[in-house]
């Protein structure tokens, strides 16, 4: 395969750049056309940031599986696709070559159409990082269902949460997951989501712990027993379902700053075209790299870089089951060494959980087929930065450091790996095809280098977000009505003198704890769950390994016993509601709450308290009740 949209030279990226911004159309066309289409587009690009509607590639049919998987089957059929390391390093790992990955797919298309699955239904996916995970996914996307993965780590009620907006009626599962020394029940999460669930009509569930689950008649089937069906059905063939270009390829629910999770809709071309276009440049990709990123396929990233991009390219992806410091501290470097490593994409939150391991589990193995190194999902601060470059990299392999956001669909703000300069803890600057300006409060553009602002794209690209499911309206409100004729990013950010950007973080009521998102709001609803809470105000403070840690102040009724206890109960309660990922890491008792004479709650102070700033409140003076500040902070913890 060749990828005549790799830019390889500082010159061609200019170029690129510049004919970008100048001939948009002109250029999306020319990438889209190395992709294999059943159809052509009528018109590249039709869109108004207003409603909005945007539209890439109108008229174009095609399916992202057959770029996927059938248009490599000629020339690479041998070829490793999948490389899955399992969670315990002593068990046997699995290599799917494209013919092998080809052939479970479309096994498994037919599995989801036998058990009445159509396209345009929507099909939660809640499974652990198995190959079974991606072959689901791309399975759903062969027959023109929507898929939603739901990450592993989230509760039965942020499951029915999401089953109810997308009114999905199938879902896919395992028995359990492995993660570290411990046994996740998925199904019977699964189970307890269902209870209020009473639409969903068929559970496939794979077996991989054979911990004890409860099947329910007419509605669970084991997914072994569904393949054993199609395979004596004779036909092994499943052809792909036509795809309109802008058909939903999937949802994924991510948190904003209020409210549930929002669904985001990304549509089959746009982003086919996008992951693959930004996977090849970002990471110069070039035949016969091995590719592993390290997030968990129930996110954006592995989405885009586990899973789509490096397939639509040909690549050979790794997917690994398990966690960075388990059996140790050096799993990812006993993979990097194992199957010869080229592309190393991971998280800064795991990169400062591993420096505090020392160099002991790097200096064991050989990283010496490392060549480029990528990092995600929240600012990489310089001591990490420098330290996955001497001590990872060993000073000679590009940093790679990737702004996007589940809703841009793919990396939007990086340095193409030794194309672009690098400068660490900026993203640098923007793809070629990205269109990125920085605007003060009232909208007007901050223009010229050395300053900083609210960071805007004023143009479209094909993986943009289309809508939030079932409700446009907090798609416009959320992300193009803050400022008009511009998607708002919710992210700060600085323009050096070189016109390299910095994100600084979000401004809006969103957490990055670990590089995952979450609301404030949605913390709050689960704190306030709990019988004995009145009232609580979340905000993030810094945190040495998680970039963000979760601070909840709360207001307790009756403080009958143990204060520990009592937070240990709140703690639970969160994990029972949301997930583990959203547990606060400390919790204040509190009396009240500083609020505007309205009856707002002024989070800017709460944030200086738990970040440790207590001297320089700012003015407190429209306080309902400044006394409470004072009380605050002599109670910090
Ligand atoms: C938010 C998006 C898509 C990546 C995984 C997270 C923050 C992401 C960076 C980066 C600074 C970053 C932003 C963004 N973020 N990458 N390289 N430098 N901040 O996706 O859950 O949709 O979160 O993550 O704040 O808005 P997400």
């Amino acid at each position: 395969m060749s990828y005549p949209f790799q830019i390889k030279t500082k010159e061609q990226y200019d170029r690129a750049y510049k004919k970008s911004v100048e001939d948009p159309e002109g250029f999306w066309g020319e990438v889209a056309g190395s992709f294999y289409w059943r159809k052509r587009w009528d018109k590249v690009l039709d869109w108004n940031f207003k409603d909005p509607d945007i539209k890439w590639f109108r008229g174009g049919k095609m399916n992202i599986t057959e770029n996927c998987l059938d248009r490599h089957l000629g020339t690479m059929g041998n070829k490793p696709a999948i490389i899955w390391e399992s969670n315990d390093p002593e068990e046997h790992h699995r290599i799917l070559t494209y013919r092998d990955l080809h052939h479970k797919v479309v096994q498994f298309a037919n599995v989801l159409k036998n058990n009445g699955v159509k396209k345009g239904d929507r099909v939660c996916i809640y499974m652990g990082m198995v190959p079974e995970l991606a072959v689901s996914v791309l399975a759903c996307a062969r027959i023109g269902a929507v898929h939603s993965v739901i990450f592993g780590g989230f509760s039965a009620q942020s499951i029915a949460d999401r089953l109810q907006d997308a009114q999905a009626e199938f879902i896919i599962t395992c028995d359990g997951a492995y993660r570290g020394n411990k046994e996740i029940p998925l199904k019977s999460v699964i189970d307890d989501a269902l209870v209020q669930c009473r639409f969903v009509k068929k559970v496939i569930v794979v077996t991989l712990t054979r911990m004890p689950v409860s099947m329910i008649k007419g509605r669970d089937v084991w997914w072994e027993d569904e393949i054993k069906k199609v395979e004596t059905m004779g036909n092994p063939d499943c052809p792909a379902e036509e795809m309109d270009a802008e058909d939903p390829l999937f949802i994924l629910y991510t948190s904003g700053s209020t409210g549930k999770p929002k669904g985001v809709v990304h549509t089959c071309a746009g982003y086919m075209v996008y992951t693959t276009y930004s996977f090849v440049n970002v990471f110069q990709y070039t035949p016969g790299d091995i590719h592993f990123c390290t997030a968990d396929i129930g996110w954006i990233t592995g989405h885009s870089y586990i899973a789509y991009g490096p397939l639509c390219a040909g690549a050979t992806t790794v997917l690994f089951e398990g966690v960075p410091t388990w059996p140790d501290a050096g799993r990812f470097w006993d993979i990097v060494d194992k199957y010869k490593v080229n592309v190393l994409y991971t998280a800064p939150t795991a990169i400062r959980s591993l420096m505090s391991y020392g160099l002991g589990p790097v200096q064991s193995h050989d990283l010496s087929s490392l060549k480029v190194l990528g990092s995600v999902g929240e600012p990489i601060n310089e001591e990490a930065w420098h330290w996955l470059n001497e001590n990872i990299g060993k000073g000679n392999c590009p940093v790679v450091d990737t702004w996007w956001q589940t809703e841009t669909g793919g990396i939007m703000i990086s340095n193409l790996a030794g194309v672009t300069p690098s400068k660490p803890s900026f993203a640098t600057l923007p793809l070629p095809g990205i269109q990125p300006i920085l605007v003060d409060e009232t909208g007007k553009e901050i223009e010229g280098n050395n300053v900083s602002g609210n960071l805007c794209i004023k143009f479209p690209w094909p993986s943009i977000i289309r809508t939030t499911y079932g409700d446009h309206e907090r798609c416009r409100t959320n992300y193009f009505a803050a400022y008009p004729n511009l998607y708002f990013t919710g992210d700060g950010c600085m323009r050096d003198e070189n016109g390299f950007y910095r994100i600084t973080g979000r401004v809006d009521d969103v957490l990055n704890v670990s590089g995952h998102r979450i609301g404030t709001a949605e913390v709050e609803n689960a704190i306030n769950m709990h019988a004995g809470v009145i009232e609580s105000a979340v905000v993030g403070y810094p945190h040495d390994i998680k970039g963000q840690g979760i601070y909840a102040y709360v207001i307790y009724g009756s403080t009958h016993g143990d204060e520990n206890l009592t937070r240990q109960d709140i703690a639970q309660t969160v994990a029972r509601i949301i997930g583990a990922i959203a547990k606060p890491d400390k919790i204040q008792f509190v009396t009240g709450l500083p609020k505007t004479r309205s009856g707002k709650i002024m989070r800017r102070i709460l944030r200086k308290i738990a970040e440790g700033e207590t001297e320089n409140l700012g003015d407190t003076s429209t306080l309902l009740d400044p006394g409470v500040v004072e009380e605050i902070k002599n109670g910090k913890i």
